[in-house]
């Protein structure tokens, strides 16, 4: 956030910039009174994210605003950063795009391609209500395929950019008008360092120190590497000692069963959450989920999970090859072939990646 205003790397799409605006001399960069705001969408701990038009264009965004003082007050800077740098090198049609950052005296504004179906938790929780349709309880078996073949085709632009998103779940899997996945929230991704200046190194690593992600979808080697998660290990010896308060617990607090934390962050942490979500899109909830976060992870360190009845089989195939609690022998990790290897997988059978974007969404029930 060092220049006032910044133009996103790329023009928009042809589809967004079809209103009435001045071709002759577009106005590249904007600022907060060249919009209309209207519905605040998301209100998170250091954002708020709201509805905006463009009153030049008549193009609608999703702006996420941020204040700089609280920023600041608490030590996000290096978060705002990460998220800026990340989605500016992404150019994909399931991930949001960035097209314009600007700051006033208050704020800091991300202006953000609008996502008008929300999140992707919502059509879980409602399908899941309407179970009768299915008998699993939530998505049938080709939605589930084309989801999480979006999903993929999202992760797998992320990492060719050099990036984890480390924060992938059904709440930052948006759905644009016509149902197709936007990916959100880079704010705890990482910048793979390889692809990067070595400069970045202490500065990702100090970002990663203070991250609280989401118990549910985090991988095994990101709840043992102590480097990236003081938060975690934080809450969850909280959630131990509640437990001891309580009743004298019978299994000893101690992880035996881990494998060893591995020494670099790798690509297929976001591997994991996608076997994670498919499984949740089949049957409306996680496969790890304890009755609170000390209890979640220690299901996900002795990959503690159960397939119900009448799971499909090649979905249980797929799943059971994501969920490996070595990230090195993932299906799709770069030791096992890479996603190349896992969009071969039978799950994924008749899937146009090409086209996937571009095809209509399959009908919710
Ligand atoms: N909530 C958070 N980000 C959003 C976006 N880009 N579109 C719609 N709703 C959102």
């Amino acid at each position: 956030s060092s220049s006032s205003s910044s133009a996103a790397p790329l023009p928009p799409p042809a589809a967004s910039r079809s209103t009435s605006q001045n071709d002759v001399h577009p106005k590249l960069r904007r600022d907060a009174s060249d919009f209309e705001f209207g519905a605040t969408l998301g209100e998170g701990s250091y954002s708020t994210v709201m509805a905006a038009r463009d009153k030049h264009t008549g193009s609608w965004y999703a702006i996420k605003i941020l204040d700089k003082k609280h920023i600041i007050r608490h030590k996000k800077v290096k978060y705002v950063d990460i998220e800026k740098n990340t989605l500016n090198r992404m150019n994909h049609p399931g991930i949001v795009r960035l097209y314009w950052t600007f700051h006033d005296q208050q704020q800091l504004y991300f202006v953000l391609d609008l996502a008008r179906n929300g999140e992707l938790l919502t059509y879980i929780k409602k399908v899941r209500a309407n179970s009768l349709a299915t008998p699993l309880g939530a998505f049938d078996l080709p939605t589930t395929q084309f989801y999480a073949a979006e999903i993929l085709s999202a992760i797998e632009h992320v990492h060719e950019m050099g990036v984890i998103h480390r924060d992938i779940k059904p709440e930052n899997i948006l759905l644009d008008e016509n149902m197709h996945i936007k990916l959100t929230d880079f704010g705890t991704a990482k910048i793979l360092e390889s692809l990067d200046d070595g400069g970045k190194d202490s500065l990702t690593r100090h970002r990663a120190n203070s991250w609280v992600g989401t118990a549910e979808y985090v991988s095994p080697e990101l709840l043992n590497d102590k480097s990236t998660c003081k938060a975690y290990a934080s809450s969850a010896i909280i959630s131990f000692l509640l437990i001891l308060k309580s009743a004298a617990p019978n299994q000893s607090p101690t992880n035996t069963n881990s494998p060893a934390a591995s020494p670099h962050l790798s690509t297929s942490s976001d591997l994991w959450a996608l076997g994670c979500i498919i499984y949740q899109l089949l049957t409306g909830r996680p496969p790890f989920k304890g009755s609170n976060e000390y209890l979640t992870f220690e299901k996900i360190k002795n990959l503690q999970y159960t397939f119900p009845y009448g799971f499909p089989d090649v979905a249980r195939d797929l799943v059971s090859k994501l969920l490996v609690l070595d990230p090195a022998t993932r299906l799709g990790a770069p030791e096992q072939g890479g996603i190349k290897a896992l969009k071969a997988h039978a799950f994924f059978e008749g899937i146009d990646w090409e086209r996937l974007f571009e095809l209509p969404a399959p009908k919710l029930h």
